[in-house]
């Protein structure tokens, strides 16, 4: 996975170039960041408020609240949903689903606002209302889609958990958001197999008093036999009475969207905050302008909208944008490895987005794959959550005709929206994530916030408030904070990069102990908390170590308890319980029993120490050692 190559330029071709929205980038980006109040204030002009910004944004640089929007009113569910329906687009596709099991199923604008309508009636018959805390354990199913944009509709506040997450994982999210109603499935599938949501989820709710109920979306035909506290969509759907409509309920630029949980640097992962005026306006702007999203556009977003590419890149930013989305269930390998291939060529879909981790899969199973299919409606192509290494962008631009612009974003958790990308328009160098969207300022720093010369390696800042910042970390002010305080003043990402003489950036990875594998982001210390919550461990360590594949894989190391023995193979009795905490993403790949773990005379675990080890390299600094 070299990436020394000297990297060459994909220039956009003329027609590309000539139906731009942004054909003059340069200016754009000065126009942006000299006047952000009137770059984002005249995209807020395309959406609907009840009551409309008359301001852009009152910033607070001592306590880091971005309030945009600040005196406007209006929804996100009205904008992605009603606004196309009274505009005439009720029978405009809105999403395509296709199950993992070869399902499918098609929602126009007005089908999934119908749908949508309902289910809030359905969670305001359960006591939901404005401010109300909702959690979403649901697989990738327009059920999915439906229950996140009926709390939005409602103003209800909903977390959505991936639905691979473990019992335990879904119920430390449980306890920290305290939910009014848990919403969950039966059941999901992938690559075949039934992954069983209900059962799962009644083990991570038990005892936790905020949950007044758990709502079933059904998936087979068989009846369920339920537990107190337990409702089944359809009954409440017959029950509920859908006497008038039910109007968008119009929430201010404080009112928060969704809280949803992801790693950090300490064992506990963190709830961040989303609020839905600016984040309505951050993820229009950007699909609408990364993506160019028009009404005849198919877009393909591989994510699950349990993550917040999910969030901001499947559901709200391409539906305000009233593009047609298709939403797969499932692996890119099953039933077979042309599943994209094959998603693409029979719904024509023109904007793909995808990951570095499907695409080096695809690349493995070769060539052939999408040979055999028809890919010309294919238009844009995009990748998200870790670096996108030159073989694997000449790989995806070669298979898929060889004249697409590929998006390379970058983005996170926080930022709510793509912070860095190219634009359709704009020069492209294999490996980098081109330079910031325009309105955002990132740089590249020293550790004192000074700016680094071009070729040089730094951590990754934002200078200025963007629309979908998030506002704070649920129940943890403080933490918030340390995100404006590490450096002072700017948005601290823990990201590393370098810029080059053009401004393109170049993202090398995270300074902390956050790792990503296949994309998804992981802390050392949740993953080391996790095994130490096993008998026989007495202290353990996690490092990423790089993979041709998914980027980075997990590698643990654990000192046992004396005495204690692991019955063979041993490895995998840690695998599992790990995997049964948090998850089969956490799963460890490589196990190693060690005597002991280098630690700093104060206790602190090295892993820096361990993982030069590992890779061979330097150990550096290693005065602070304790033995
Ligand atoms: O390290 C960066 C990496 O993903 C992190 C954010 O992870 P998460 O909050 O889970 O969001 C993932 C989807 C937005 C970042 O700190 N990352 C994301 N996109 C890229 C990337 N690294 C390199 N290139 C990217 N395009």
């Amino acid at each position: 996975m070299s990436s020394s190559s000297k990297p060459s330029l994909f220039v956009p071709d003329p027609a590309t170039l000539r139906k731009s929205r942004v054909p003059d980038y340069d200016g754009l980006y000065a126009a942006s960041v000299a006047d952000p109040e009137s770059f984002w204030g005249n995209l807020a002009k395309d959406l609907h408020f009840t009551k409309v910004p008359s301001r852009i944004l009152d910033w607070n640089p001592k306590t880091f609240q971005g309030r945009w929007l600040p005196d406007a009113e209006g929804n996100i569910c009205d904008n992605a949903l009603d606004r196309h329906v009274r505009e005439g687009f009720a029978n405009k596709a809105a999403l395509i689903w296709a199950g993992d099991r070869g399902e499918e199923e098609i929602y126009t604008y007005g089908r999934l606002l119908d749908q949508t309508v309902r289910f809030a009636h359905v969670l305001k018959s359960l006591g939901v209302g404005k401010g109300d805390r909702v959690s979403i354990f649901l697989p990738p199913t327009p059920a999915q889609v439906i229950a996140m944009l009926a709390c939005a509709r409602l103003g209800a506040i909903h977390s959505v958990v991936f639905s691979g997450f473990s019992a335990s994982a879904l119920r430390s999210r449980l306890e920290d958001f305290e939910p009014r109603v848990l919403v969950t499935a039966e059941c999901g599938y992938r690559r075949g197999k039934r992954i069983p949501l209900l059962e799962t989820a009644r083990t991570a709710r038990k005892g936790l008093s905020s949950i007044a109920t758990t709502l079933i979306v059904p998936r087979e035909e068989t009846s369920l036999s339920l537990e107190p506290g337990e409702r089944v969509l359809p009954d409440l759907l017959k029950e509920v009475r859908f006497s008038g409509s039910l109007p968008p309920v119009p929430v201010s630029c404080d009112d928060p969207l969704f809280v949803l949980y992801t790693s950090g640097t300490t064992g506990k992962p963190k709830g961040v905050v989303h609020v839905q005026l600016g984040y309505m306006l951050g993820t229009y702007a950007t699909s609408r302008m990364i993506f160019d999203l028009r009404d005849s556009d198919v877009y393909f977003c591989v994510a699950d909208p349990g993550w917040i590419t999910g969030h901001s890149y499947i559901v709200y930013g391409p539906l305000l944008n009233r593009a047609t989305v298709l939403l797969s269930e499932g692996t890119p390998e099953y039933p077979d490895a042309g599943r994209h291939w094959s998603l693409i060529e029979r719904h024509r879909v023109s904007v793909y987005y995808s990951t570095p981790t499907t695409i080096r899969l695809q690349m493995r199973f070769g060539e052939t794959w999408p040979a055999g299919r028809d890919l010309s409606s294919l238009r844009i192509l995009g990748s998200v959550g870790e670096p996108l290494n030159p073989e694997a962008w000449h790989w995806f631009h070669r298979v898929t005709g060889g004249h697409l612009p590929i998006m390379d974003t970058w983005w996170q958790t926080e930022t709510g929206m793509i912070m860095v990308t190219p634009l359709p328009s704009t020069p492209e160098k294999p490996g980098s994530a081109g330079r910031p969207f325009p309105g955002v300022v990132a740089d590249i720093v020293d550790a004192t916030g000074k700016s680094v010369a071009p070729g040089e390696t730094g951590t990754v800042v934002i200078r200025t408030p963007w629309p979908s910042m998030f506002r704070t970390v649920f129940r943890d002010p403080d933490r918030y904070r340390k995100y404006w305080t590490e450096i002072p003043g700017v948005f601290f990402s823990g990201d590393s990069a370098r810029k080059d003489e053009d401004g393109y950036f170049f993202f090398l990875g995270r300074v902390d102990d956050v790792i990503k594998v296949a994309g998804h982001r992981l802390g050392t210390a949740e993953i080391e908390s996790a095994l130490i919550t096993h008998p026989k461990i007495a202290e353990a360590a996690a490092i990423g170590k790089p993979d041709e594949l998914r980027g980075e894989i997990i590698k643990v190391f654990v000192v046992l308890h004396p005495h204690a023995t692991l019955a063979p193979p041993p490895h995998d009795e840690i695998r599992t319980h790990v995997r049964s905490e948090l998850g089969g993403i956490a799963e460890p790949h490589e196990v190693e029993i060690v005597i002991s773990l280098p630690k700093t005379r104060s206790g602190k675990i090295m892993r820096r120490v361990l993982k030069a080890r590992e890779l061979g390299l330097p150990e550096g600094d290693l005065s602070t050692l304790e033995d």
